[in-house]
């Protein structure tokens, strides 16, 4: 059988797609190959965000198809994902070697495509249609984590985190973004549907489950009941997980949009809650499940049913990704995101009301048109104010077809590079700062693996979702472990052995 490669730009998303479609490759009898220069067939999952991200990619599979048209004409190229969805045949039409063009709702029909082009039934396949029904389909996963299963035989641990896919799209039209075009309307999977997957990954030996979505807090809200009528179809997780079908699984009546829980089902939980709150509330029942994350939020989201959803549900960590994107009103008025600079304020403290030691990461676009030195340092200011854990700041990027890309006072690269990098220094001084204050603690982690950088150690994370990194062993894998923090480095902590092996 052919053996595939998959590189993946952009976010978690886009990563969970990927595990997805080799999941679904594996399944078929495809192994992972260890890097493209020996694999028979190398996708690119995409990125649209940015131009860089999309840059990056082109110029990747540039170099792949010289080299391939000079050594091995027979490997097969894809490109999958948002700037396949955005650019179809074009990017055949610029790289002819190119094979495959599969857009974001159509991961699941990547190996069927790829039989074709393998037996040469098909020549070129370019599919970006929309389709009913899809976002129920990212759900097969890679039961031995990310690496391939070598010809030793050996394989890696199943992981102790998962992310799991709940929703596809957006319909926020926040006038910088082009995920509403490469992502498609807002759709959500059932919740019974969901919490079978992750039962299954449960049972399969994870430990923490990440709900993934363009706009987790959006969830359910536009589909009205459909949300619970999604059939509870088997994930492809492996055969012998849980059954969908147990005593446990919540059914559909359930679910009532925008609604309120029935009194009979509702075990605490206040009357009236959005389906975001109900699907955490489904989640959290699953028995041997340890901690629930979710990302993105988008702050309009953030009602009282789920700040009072992070005091309720133990399992919900203290972490919030909320992004701000800005800290001035008149910024943000232009960005179309829909809630003020003081709302977000009011929503942070209101999160550290409910839950004191939560962290709090955000986004934040620097140089939108129009914004000026004053709108800036608002930003600043605003980053001062709440304190971010950590903040992923972007230069920002003008979009094709997006209503900022056209708007007047574009900010030149040379202003959006300084500002970027005044942030930035703000971002990691308070990151320091709130790094260093775990110094001496005692705190959780769950034991995820060896360290990227040094495989002799092992790493973890704290419920705030920092990265812990510890001189442990492979036993700890899948551990909540109390551990002493000892030192603070770049955005991560390392915690003191004498006390793991208490
Ligand atoms: N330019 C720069 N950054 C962008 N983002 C989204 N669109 C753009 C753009 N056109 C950033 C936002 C978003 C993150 C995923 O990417 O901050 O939250």
């Amino acid at each position: 059988m052919p053996s595939v490669f998959i590189k993946t730009y952009g976010c978690q998303m886009n990563e969970r797609d990927s595990e997805a479609v080799a999941a679904q490759l594996v399944a078929k009898g495809y192994t992972l190959a260890p890097s493209e220069a020996v694999a028979d067939v190398i996708l690119l999952n995409t990125c649209s965000v940015r131009d860089f991200a999309e840059k990056k990619a082109v110029g990747k599979m540039q170099n792949i198809a010289a080299d391939v048209r000079k050594n091995r004409p027979d490997v097969v190229l894809g490109f999958l994902g948002c700037m396949a969805q955005s650019r179809g045949q074009e990017l055949i039409d610029k790289l002819p070697d190119v094979d495959l063009v599969l857009g974001t709702q159509k991961f699941h029909h990547a190996a069927d495509y790829l039989d074709e082009i393998l037996a040469g039934r098909r020549d070129k396949i370019v599919d970006v249609a929309a389709e009913q029904g899809s976002e129920a389909t990212i759900r097969e996963h890679l039961l031995y984590g990310k690496v391939a299963k070598n010809g030793d035989g050996h394989k890696p641990p199943p992981p102790v985190t998962a992310f799991v896919s709940i929703m596809q799209g957006c319909n926020q039209r926040c006038t910088f973004c082009i995920v509403p075009d490469t992502r498609g309307e807002e759709r959500s999977r059932g919740i019974a549907d969901i919490v079978a997957e992750c039962r299954q990954l449960v049972s399969r030996g994870v430990k923490e489950i990440t709900l993934l979505g363009q706009i987790v807090t959006s969830y359910g809200k536009r589909d009205g009941v459909a949300v619970g009528v999604t059939p509870a179809v088997e994930p492809g997780v492996t055969p012998g997980g849980s059954t969908p079908g147990s005593s446990k699984r919540l059914e559909i009546s359930h679910i009532v949009p925008g609604g309120k829980m029935p009194p009979s089902t509702a075990g605490g939980t206040p009357a009236a809650t959005s389906p975001f709150v109900q699907l955490l509330d489904a989640v959290h029942e699953i028995e041997g499940l340890e901690r629930i994350r979710f990302t993105a939020p988008h702050p309009k989201g953030y009602g009282d049913d789920l700040i009072e959803a992070y005091a309720r549900l133990h399992k919900l960590v203290e972490s919030a990704h909320l992004p701000v994107q800005s800290g001035s009103d008149r910024v943000l008025k232009l960005m179309h995101r829909g809630y003020t600079r003081e709302r977000f304020l009011g929503i942070v403290k209101k999160l550290r009301r409910a839950k004191p030691d939560i962290s709090i990461t955000t986004d934040i676009i620097v140089g939108f048109p129009g914004e000026t030195e004053d709108d800036f340092e608002q930003t600043l200011s605003l980053a001062r104010e709440v304190e971010f854990d950590n903040a992923y700041i972007f230069k920002y990027s003008p979009r094709r077809d997006t209503p900022a890309a056209g708007m007047p006072d574009q900010v030149p690269l040379k202003i959006r590079e300084e500002r970027n990098h005044r942030l930035l220094e703000t971002i990691n001084e308070i990151g320091k700062r709130k790094y260093e204050a775990f110094i001496g603690r005692r705190t959780q982690i769950l034991v995820e693996g060896p360290s990227k950088k040094n495989p002799a150690r092992m790493t973890g994370r704290t419920r705030c979702n920092k990265i812990v990194v510890f001189e442990g062993s492979d036993r700890h894998r899948g551990q909540l472990l109390d551990v002493k923090i000892t030192r603070a480095g770049s955005f991560t902590l390392y915690g003191d052995p004498a006390i793991v092996n208490l």
